[in-house]
């Protein structure tokens, strides 16, 4: 879905090389990938391979990267003017995506979110005292649904078909932004290719307004 409703519409694929420095070249991602693009490089065991921009003449980033690195990663992009799509949390879009030119957001309907597995599981099992003592607790935690939590999840782009800018957003309700100092503001109506987006210099709020 990612590709077919995000990455391929966006025109990124136009580029020569595309870098997925996050998935291995068994990832089901990168599998996909190479499905829509020639010359898709995947993650080889080097960490800062989504640094590694130098070695392409023309190249583009597309991937699933960790979250917790999203806003770092997005933000060195925007300043090297790397074209991206990525997967993210939608939790805090950070306000430099809706300040930088040619930059936009797409959500699918993140109303309910995306489940995730975050971690504990495997601490848990890390932990001697506490598997020895406590033998059943994952499967307790997993019972009250501890184990996943849900993100409402979305794309931010930086990318090279300027037709494409907000394609569309269906989520009904609105968690974002979590930052006290910004606010998203919906007049009306059905928000698609034709919508504006803007910032709003005066009271700090994004708008989006459906034409
Ligand atoms: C959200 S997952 C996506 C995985 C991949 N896109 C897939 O579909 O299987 C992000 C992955 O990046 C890995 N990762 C974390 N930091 C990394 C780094 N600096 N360089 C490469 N991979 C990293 C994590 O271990 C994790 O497997």
């Amino acid at each position: 879905m990612f590709f077919e409703k995000v990455v391929e519409p966006s025109g990124i694929l136009q580029h020569d090389t595309l870098l997925m420095p996050f998935s291995n070249s068994e990832s089901p991602l990168y599998n996909v990938a190479t499905k829509y693009h020639e010359n898709v490089v995947p993650f080889e065991g080097n960490h800062e391979s989504w640094l590694l921009l130098d070695n392409y003449q023309d190249v583009a980033v597309v991937d699933n990267p960790p979250f917790s690195m999203s806003a770092k990663i997005e933000q060195t992009y925007f300043d090297k003017r790397i074209p991206f799509v990525l997967f993210r949390s939608a939790v805090a879009y950070p306000k430099f995506i809706f300040k930088t030119k040619r930059a936009g957001v797409i959500y699918e309907n993140s109303a309910k979110g995306v489940d995730f597995v975050w971690g504990l599981e495997k601490h848990i099992k890390n932990d001697s005292y506490i598997t020895e003592n406590y033998p059943n607790i994952i499967d307790n935690i997993k019972a009250m649904g501890g184990l996943e939590k849900r993100i409402p999840v979305g794309f931010s782009f930086y990318k090279t078909n300027y037709d494409f800018k907000v394609k569309t957003v269906t989520f009904s309700r609105l968690k974002y932004p979590s930052k006290k100092d910004i606010f998203l503001y919906f007049n009306r109506g059905v928000f698609d290719e034709s919508s504006t987006i803007y910032e709003d210099e005066e009271d700090g709020r994004i708008h989006i307004i459906s034409n």
